[in-house]
């Protein structure tokens, strides 16, 4: 099968979450099956510095395309998989982020920056650059910056099946009627059973309307989203095409995550030699200036510091267990409020609590070796993978049971330890006290070394490989 996967990031050329993640490893697990699988992201400046000169470049063939948008290929990427950038000076080769200009600071012209790689992939998919042999069964478009290719597919009624998949639901693409005339998208899509949503369009609600399939990247966020609050006002609508709305749990590289292996961390161990972890997380203690003790609990984090992951519930459990013995290790960046509150609290305490603001993807991998228990308090988690990578460390995940997180964890009630399948601990109630209670919890039977270590072993035995969603992701791409 010929699938063209698009996507607006993918590690390791450019990453801002899961979904850099999900775009680096699903493609290669396809290609693994035999697939013949290929990337296309928008040629923004970073990448192509990275990538150096394409081994070919194409013009494409469309009267809707700005006159600088151009098509580059690349037969051996970084990402081991054929990559096309789409190419356009005056959308992508500026400085800063994919999606941001500064923190928080959405570009002015998404809109056309997301609508003009849309068109240039539908362009690709109809035989547009004319010298391109390669044709495609099938298309993967990923989150709201693809949602427009399903719509062009369907309007041109071209053979290529579509799958679009949302990591997050709340980011949906919403731009006003100004910018749907200047897009010069075709008139009758200004409709409620189309792109229009609420007096705006929206690019997430075209890939929801016309792919033939959609995906979300758990099967508990797939039910989450039928209903209110995190249905994000589409609750409606995806219960209307319910029919093709499926969970497919997202997989790791466990190549890239294993702390046997991990070519980041200095101490390298697996399920039968964890006293080499203590040595992790020494390592991140001396490093990050906290106070050396192997016998206080650890706690890591490492996250975009957005609402949507409990940052608030973070901030109060870290004030509420300051005279108790913990630490904290953070690393993320994200909302001024968060990273000042944080800052201030690391200050104020640095022997128990650092924070490092920024993006680093080894200090990363060395706070999952290092830490004994890794937060993740989310409001909601589509599908989380640090508490995936957490497990493989033997870094015990403190998770809110919603989406991915409820999928992927148990918790360590009496039961769970009794029948030896515990792997966490998860709470349910949305509020900082219930989080503060579950982190007291993970901490006392950290003092039980006995059932720590098996609960270690525990989470460490887990596996959530690509083979499975990839095969998942098959069937659909060839169900009619
Ligand atoms: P989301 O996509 O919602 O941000 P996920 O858990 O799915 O959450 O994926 C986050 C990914 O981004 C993980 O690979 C995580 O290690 C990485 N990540 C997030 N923040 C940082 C950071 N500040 N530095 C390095 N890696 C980060
Ligand atoms: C999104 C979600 C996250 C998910 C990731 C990859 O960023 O917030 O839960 O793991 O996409 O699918």
């Amino acid at each position: 099968m010929n699938i063209l996967f698009a996507t607006s990031e993918a590690f390791p050329l450019i990453k801002t979450g899961g979904l850099g993640d999900v775009s680096y490893s699903l493609p290669r697990a396809l290609q693994e099956m035999g697939h013949q699988v290929a990337l296309i992201l928008p040629g923004y400046r970073s990448v192509k510095h990275k990538l150096g000169r394409p081994d070919r470049r194409y013009a494409l063939a469309d009267e809707f395309l700005r006159d600088d948008v151009l098509l580059s290929y690349y037969g051996h990427s970084a990402l081991g998989l054929p990559l096309y950038l789409v190419e356009s000076d005056s959308l992508y080769d500026r400085d800063g982020g994919p999606y941001e200009s500064g923190p928080g600071e959405g570009w002015y012209d998404n809109g056309d920056r997301f609508a003009q790689y849309c068109r240039a992939v539908v362009c690709l998919l109809k035989g547009g650059a004319a010298e391109i042999p390669q044709r495609f069964d099938v298309v993967h478009c990923n989150d709201w910056q693809t949602g427009l290719i399903p719509a062009f597919l369907q309007r041109l009624a071209l053979p290529v099946r579509s799958v679009f998949t949302i990591h997050n639901l709340a980011y949906q693409g919403l731009f006003d009627r100004g910018t749907f005339d200047y897009l010069k998208l075709p008139d009758e899509w200004w409709h409620l059973d189309s792109l229009e949503f609420y007096g705006n369009f929206s690019f997430l609600k075209a890939g929801i309307v016309y792919a033939d399939w959609v995906t979300t990247v758990s099967p508990t966020y797939a039910c989450e989203i039928m209903h209110e609050p995190l249905a994000c006002g589409m609750g409606g609508l995806l219960q209307h095409h319910r029919h093709k709305v499926v969970g497919i749990l997202n997989g790791v590289d466990y190549d890239a995550w294993n702390p046997a292996t991990d070519p980041y961390i200095r101490f390298h161990y697996d399920q039968h030699s964890l006293q080499e972890k203590i040595n992790n997380k020494l390592e991140i203690q001396r490093n990050t200036g906290l106070r050396l003790s192997k016998s206080t609990p650890l706690i890591g984090l490492v996250s975009r510091l957005v609402e949507q992951k409990g940052l608030d519930w973070i901030v109060s459990a870290m004030e509420a267990t300051l005279g108790e013995k913990v630490q904290w290790v953070v690393l993320g960046a994200g909302t001024q409020q968060y990273e000042r509150q944080l800052q201030a609290l690391a200050q104020a305490n640095s022997k128990v609590i650092s924070v490092t603001i920024g993006y680093d993807e080894s200090l990363a991998h060395g706070i999952e070796a290092g830490c004994d228990l890794f937060a993740m308090p989310s409001r909601y988690e589509p599908c989380g993978l640090n508490q995936i990578y957490s497990l493989r460390y033997g870094s015990l995940p403190i998770v809110r049971r919603t989406g991915g997180l409820a999928d992927t964890v148990i918790d360590a009630s009496e039961d769970a330890l009794e029948q030896g399948s515990a792997t966490g601990f998860c709470f349910e109630e949305p509020s900082a006290r219930a989080f503060t209670e579950t982190v007291r919890r993970a901490i006392a039977l950290y003092r039980k070394q006995k059932t720590w270590r098996k609960l270690q072993q525990q989470a460490m035995d887990q596996r959530f490989d690509w083979q499975h969603s990839a095969q998942a992701y098959l069937e659909l791409y060839e169900q009619e």
